[in-house]
């Protein structure tokens, strides 16, 4: 839950907007990539899942519901953690589903050793350097042979001229890459790429909001897309850009090898 009467819409970050708007999922490829995630997962009931920037506990829970594994999230932002406790509160999961309030720079305060990691629209944001930090140390909670399931940003092309340009818009370091690149990040953390799969991206498309967010909340979000100036503007300069790279933009869904 992105706290509204406190957040500053000309500064906030791209998904704190989408989220003060109503929108739940806030990943590049939405529900059908993470269908694809979960297909090659193959989770089976009382395995381990570490899943980073859990935001409101919407994943984590449905992982919990859906397969009967035990869910870790780590968040950094303390209204979606308190958010997503209440949501695992009210799922009856407490004791299955537990989010922690913490920083995935900060991985090895964690001790546990995981079957699964699960990051989605979270590695986009850091830089290379970052990126590197945070893959090692995801390779260092998986258990041997482990997998890692990701979700994020494809720019196809122009990387360099994408990331100045959404960054400006987004308001923080966007910084998608390449098939390609996204690929040799994962093997240089020891992260052997078994499968992956990309597609548009359609953060903002209609057709997807519907299709992740459903007619009642999409029409929720719409009212307050069309009655809020500040969301309306921040969300049309993000729409902007998503159309200006709409050729090289996508999503990247992977699963590796610990
Ligand atoms: C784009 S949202 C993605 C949320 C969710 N994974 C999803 O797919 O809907 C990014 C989330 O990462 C969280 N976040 C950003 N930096 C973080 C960090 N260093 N450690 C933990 N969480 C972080 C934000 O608070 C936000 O909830």
């Amino acid at each position: 839950m992105t706290n509204t009467t406190t957040l500053n819409f000309k500064t906030a970050s791209g998904h704190q907007v989408l989220a003060a708007a109503g929108k739940k999922m806030l990943r590049p490829g939405g529900g059908i990539a993470t269908e694809k995630l979960f297909q090659w997962a193959g989770f089976k009931a009382g395995e381990t899942v570490l899943e980073l920037a859990s935001s409101f506990g919407y994943s984590a829970i449905a992982l919990a519901q859906r397969y009967g594994v035990r869910v870790v999230g780590v968040e950094k932002n303390p209204d979606s953690v308190a958010c997503a406790r209440a949501n695992i509160a009210a799922a009856g999961l407490v004791g299955q589903v537990e989010v922690i309030e913490g920083d995935i720079f900060r991985l090895d305060a964690i001790s546990e050793k995981f079957d699964y990691v699960l990051a989605e629209a979270i590695l986009t944001m850091q830089s290379p350097p970052g990126k590197a930090k945070i893959l090692r140390s995801i390779h260092d909670r998986l258990k041997p042979g482990g997998k890692f399931l990701s979700h994020e940003l494809l720019a196809r092309d122009r990387e360099e001229q994408i990331h100045r340009d959404l960054a400006q818009v987004i308001r923080i370091n966007s910084t998608p890459l390449s098939e390609t690149n996204w690929i040799a990040a994962f093997s240089t953390a020891g992260l052997e790429v078994k499968q992956h799969q990309t597609g548009a991206m359609a953060l903002l498309n209609l057709r997807q909001i519907l299709r992740d967010e459903g007619l009642l909340n999409t029409a929720r979000i719409l009212w307050n897309v069309l009655t809020k100036p500040a969301i309306r503007s921040r969300v049309l300069e993000m729409r902007r850009v998503f159309s200006q790279y709409q050729q090289e933009l996508g999503y990247i869904a992977v699963c590796a090898i610990a």
